[in-house]
Order: structure tokens, then sequence, then C-alpha cells
């Protein structure tokens, strides 16, 4: 039994690390076409890569759900600032994609807070508050033409990210 959700914990794994790739070389693709240049590297990819490198299964989830429910507010914007098609589209694909990731993320930290006190997943609820809204500053700050562009401003960009909080962390805590 353990074995067998084990297994199917980490095909969905595979199967949403299939799906990230495949945005990344969608998004690649597109942007070589219209000859925009990649940013291979950048800063805060690299904080949450080492957070994550660092963190056990639950603290690697938290930034993972963090970063996928700020994303589904990015693509919307993405989506609404563009005429073109192809781009439109990609942002809805991933959308979709991001839905789910987001929805199986939510369970498996439910999953995880079930045997613990409702202190200490406060606690870590709290944290996981803290670290989403300081990622939003940061997020805005360097994104905002692309937010801007979608017909967000800051607080509305911040209402609707802190809106997909609530909604995972009903998920979360079992409400
Ligand atoms: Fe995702």
């Amino acid at each position: 039994m353990v074995k067998t959700r084990e297994q199917d914990y980490y095909n969905a794994i595979v199967q949403f690390i299939r799906e990230e790739q495949r945005h990344a070389r969608d998004l690649a693709r597109f942007m070589n076409r219209q000859e925009i240049p990649l940013i291979r590297d950048h800063w805060i990819d690299r904080v949450f890569r080492e957070l994550r490198r660092f963190a056990g299964l639950e603290l690697s989830i938290i930034v993972l759900i963090t970063a996928e429910i700020i994303a589904k507010v990015y693509y919307k914007a993405l989506k609404n600032s563009t005429n073109s098609r192809i781009l439109r589209e990609l942002c809805d694909q991933i959308l979709l994609d991001e839905e789910k990731h987001v929805e199986f993320q939510s369970e498996t930290l439910h999953k995880l807070g079930k045997a613990r006190s409702k202190t200490v997943n406060d606690c870590i609820g709290l944290f996981h508050r803290g670290l989403l809204e300081g990622t939003l500053f940061i997020v805005w700050h360097q994104h905002k033409s692309v937010f801007k562009a979608g017909g967000y401003i800051f607080s509305n960009f911040f209402s609707v990210c802190r809106y997909e909080y609530k909604e995972s962390n009903k998920i979360v805590v079992g409400s």
C-alpha cells in the first residue's frame, strides 16, 4: 500500500517535472523565434534552487508551490499583455498545468501536516505566507513591466496572489 502510494507520488512528480521542462522548452523556442535573448541565470531562481537544495521534502514543496502560485498570476498577465496567438496558447497551457501542480502540491502538504499539531501547522502556514509575501515584492520589482502590461497594479497583483495562496491553503489545512 505504502509502496504503491510512494510510486504514485513519484510518477506524479516525474510527470510534473516533464511539464515544467516542456514549458521552458516551448518558451525558449518562442523567444528564439522572436529573437528575444534568454537570461540563463537569474538570481531569484538561484536563491529558490539553493533553498530547495538544503531543504527537506516539505520545505522544498513550500518553495516550489510559492513559485507556482506566483506563476499562475504571472502567466495570466503575460497572456493579457500580448497579441501573439502562440504566446497566448502557451500561457493557457502553462496555466492549466500550474493549476494541477498547485492542487497536487497542496494535497501533499496536507498529508504531511496531518500527523502534526495544529500549532505547528499554523507556524508553518505563517512561514509560508511570509515567504510568499516577501517574494511578491521581489517578483513585482523584477517583472512589473509584464504585470503592468497585463493590467495589474501592485495592490491587485498582491491580492490576487494572496487569493491563490488562500485557495491552496484551504486544501493544505483541509477545510
Ligand atoms: Fe508547476
